[in-house]
This record gives structure tokens, sequence and C-alpha cells, in this order.
């Protein structure tokens, strides 16, 4: 068996990692990050988010008419975007649209904010309609390990509202999970709590391959994991750890 040690300070690492007004970001981490594309070569994400928003947009020719607004952030750049926005806005609107610096999923690196390609492009609020492109964009995104992370309808839960052109990446199959039963990355954090690791996993096929989904609770202590080929582990940022383990579906 491989023993894994799942102490506290990992549960802020990983791309299931839950940031909001209640779970801010770890001090001290600074991702490794690449541009998203040669055009904006400021607009960064984590380099595997990066890889993985190339691929969609080759596969729809996105970058014809997206454009990448705003990744990864410092908490000054944050802090510099509530203070303008606070100036300009007013509280109201800045609390809808800007995380409280230290909360916001930009400083991560694993968001990021597309606008369609037309002047002016608002820095806060890019449009992304839900047509054309901007639709395509969004019906391919799961596949790709990206979420709309705050949806109409779900403000009271994210405590963000509706952002069309904000997408972050929380890889395959979870995004895939999230799109299909119509559940935020609070909810799914929640949800993944009722599939311990060692009992009963989650499980789902995408393409060709099967995954089994499960949650374990941080422990200061290492802990046993059964053998497996393909495994990946990310903290959600709260108590735990989400245990993603996939074949296959036809080995
Ligand atoms: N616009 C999102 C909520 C942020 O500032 O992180
Ligand atoms: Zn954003």
């Amino acid at each position: 068996m491989n023993v894994a040690k799942l102490s506290k300070e990992g549960i802020c690492s990983g791309d299931l990692i839950l940031v909001n007004a209640e779970y801010g970001i770890a001090s001290g981490t600074t991702p490794s990050l690449a541009p998203v594309h040669p055009s904006a070569p400021s607009v960064l994400m984590c380099s595997h988010a990066a890889a993985a928003l190339g691929r969609l947009m080759q596969e729809i020719d996105g970058w014809e008419s997206i454009v990448p607004v705003s990744g990864w952030r410092s908490r000054e750049e944050q802090q510099r975007i509530w203070d303008d926005s606070l100036k300009e806005n007013g509280i109201s609107f800045t609390k809808k649209y800007v995380a409280v610096p230290g909360h916001s999923e930009h400083q991560t690196g694993l968001a990021i904010d597309l606008g369609l390609r037309r002047e002016p492009l608002d820095f806060i609020c890019p449009a992304f309609p839900d047509s054309g492109i901007c639709r395509t964009f969004r019906k391919k995104a799961a596949g790709y390990g990206f979420i709309l992370r705050y949806p109409a309808g779900k403000e009271d839960i994210t405590g963000i509202a509706h952002e069309p052109w904000h997408f972050r990446y929380v890889g395959v199959p979870h995004a895939e999970i999230m799109s299909r039963e119509g559940m935020s990355l609070e909810e799914y954090t929640d949800f993944l709590r009722q599939f311990p690791y060692g009992s009963r996993p989650f499980r789902i096929c995408c393409g060709r391959r099967s995954f089994s989904v499960s949650y374990i609770e941080a422990a200061g202590e290492g802990i046993s994991l059964f053998p497996h080929d393909f495994r990946s582990l990310s903290g959600n940022n709260a108590d735990g750890f989400i245990i993603t383990e996939w074949r296959d579906a036809d080995a």
C-alpha cells in the first residue's frame, strides 16, 4: 500500500481548492505560471490550466474572437482592483463582483476572465454573451476541466453575482460532474463528503475513462492508500482532500 501524509497544511493546494469569502488563500503560495496566449503575455494561469485552456481554444478556434482579460493576480493587484472599484463603483457593486483581497480565486492561478473581442472591454465585467463563440466555449468547457464559477441562481451560495466571463479550472472529471449535477464548487465540496475514501466512491465515466472520486479528512499522520495506477490528490482548502482515481474504461 502507498502511504501518503495528508496533513492539515496540504489542504490549501490542488485544483479543487475552494476559495471564497469563508476560505482564503494560504499565504506564501505562488503557483507555477504560464501565459494563456502569446497575444496577452501578462495574463497568466497555472501552467497545466493554461495548457487545458489552450487545447479548448484550439478546438473551437476561440482566440479569433475571445480575449483573455484577467488571469492570476497577486494579493496586491486584487487589493488595487478592490480599492479602485470601491472608488468608482461603490461598496454594493464591489462586493458583488470583486472578491475581498486574500479571497480571490484569481490569486490561485486557476481562474480566468474571458471577454468577447470588441471595444470597449470592461475589465471587471467583460462581455461574454450566451451566444455564438462564447456559448460554444461554455458548452465545451467542462470537457477540458473548466466550470462557470459564479452561475446565475447560486449567488447566495457563492457570495458573488452571476459572472458569465469567469471560469475556474478544477480538472476532469470534476468539471463534468459539477456541470451535469448543476453544482457550484461550494456544493460539490460538501457533496463529496458523502463519499469517504475506502468505502463508497462517487463513480463517473468521462470519455474512455472511468473515475472514482472520494474524500478524506486531513489527519496529522500518514494514511495508507490502496494501490492504484492513476491517482491525483487535491486539498479542498477547508478540512480535507479529494482523491481521484481512474482507469481506462476498457482496461
Ligand atoms: N471577480 C471575482 C469574484 C474576483 O474578484 O475574484
Ligand atoms: Zn474573474
